[in-house]
């Protein structure tokens, strides 16, 4: 069976394009009660970009906190804050920030419009109704996020996305302008996040020219902006994020995705620091990239945290494993159909234990 990709419909790219956001929005405000909502990483709470939000009368302006990644409690809860706005549903969810607001707005348009907590929807297709119109302004580059169909949520039990084709935004903006400001390790980390899409994609057994298309150009783009420091890094590194997460949508990720997962789900790790963490113990797997990643990371003056597992439980280790070799797709990927006698149980300790 092959899958039948849902994309994006409707992308605008360019230094300044969110200036464009109030006419993108204008066709889905039909009457004059419709009301849009903002979902915004509240880093940029008296910021420049909070005066350049197109807020109308009678929207919503949804500060997120992004400290924890997305929780399915927190997206409970939020979602109730704008039921309770107005009668009527908003004609519009904004996201704004980076892969976790853009969660957040995903997880909040699926749940306006489909009963119950969002830990009923984690996995894949489980979503039964389409959701509210949603669209996203990432200010960060690298997840992905603007293109996944999944929303990212740690639940009580698993960290697991709300996979289905109604995930997928209506509309991406695409604005490099917007990145300028992000600090030297979120630069890096959660470029290093698309990095190892790449490289997950490109070496995994699920590869198919379609991945590969994607997934070249975007690691092309990584190593201009990684390795060459090159000028128009801003607007390389936010096409490297649209490409990167084209190729893992028709492949998948690997390794790297599934233990990081493990790691993040026990100790909270972020993600794209979390992958690094993870990336930099997996030399076996990918000798080359690991090799490629460790140059980048000197070439950025940055480093990544150390030692993270050494004081932890056993039942805390046990967990991690749980977690991440409970990622089936990911590891059939990575090491091929007969996976679980390569990654068994210790590998995957001992791996934990490096990081
Ligand atoms: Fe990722």
């Amino acid at each position: 069976m092959f899958r039948n990709f849902k994309l994006v419909p409707n992308i605008i790219f360019g230094r300044g394009c969110f200036a464009q956001l109030d006419e993108i929005i204008e066709p889905r405000r039909e009457n004059s009660n419709a009301w849009a909502v903002f979902v915004v990483d509240e880093v940029f709470k008296g910021k420049d970009l909070e005066g350049r939000i197109p807020l109308h009368d009678k929207d919503m302006l949804l500060w997120v906190n992004v400290d924890d990644e997305p929780k399915t409690a927190y997206v409970d809860r939020l979602t109730l804050e704008v039921k309770d706005h107005a009668d009527a549903l908003p004609c519009a969810v904004i996201g704004i920030g980076g892969g976790s607001s853009m969660d957040l707005a995903k997880s909040i348009s699926l749940m306006l419009t489909n009963e119950g907590s969002s830990t009923l929807y984690q996995g894949w297709d489980l979503i039964q109704n389409p959701a509210v119109y949603h669209a996203a302004v990432p200010t960060l580059s690298g997840t992905g996020a603007e293109v996944s169909r999944t929303a990212v949520l740690t639940g009580p039990e698993k960290k697991l996305g709300l996979n289905s084709d109604y995930t997928v935004f209506d509309q991406v903006v695409l604005d490099p302008e917007l990145t300028a400001d992000v600090p030297k390790e979120q630069h890096f980390y959660t470029g290093m996040d698309c990095y190892i899409h790449c490289i997950e994609s490109l070496q995994g057994t699920y590869l198919n020219e379609f991945s590969k298309a994607y997934g070249e150009k975007s690691l092309d783009l990584c190593r201009q902006v990684f390795l060459d420091q090159h000028p128009d890094s801003a607007d390389k590194l936010m096409m490297a994020s649209f490409f990167g997460g084209m190729s893992i949508a028709y492949s998948q990720v690997g390794a790297c995705h599934a233990l990081s997962y493990g790691l993040s789900f026990v100790l909270g790790t972020h993600h794209g620091v979390g992958c690094c963490i993870t990336f930099d113990v997996l030399e076996e797997y990918y000798p080359e990239g690991v090799k490629e990643f460790r140059t980048m990371m000197d070439k950025c003056g940055v480093d990544i945290p150390r030692g993270l597992t050494k004081d932890l439980s056993q039942g805390d280790i046990e967990t991690m494993i749980t977690v991440a070799l409970g990622l089936d797709p990911l590891w059939e990927n990575c090491l091929g159909k007969d996976w679980k006698s390569v990654m068994t149980r210790d590998k995957a300790r001992s791996l934990f234990l490096r990081m």
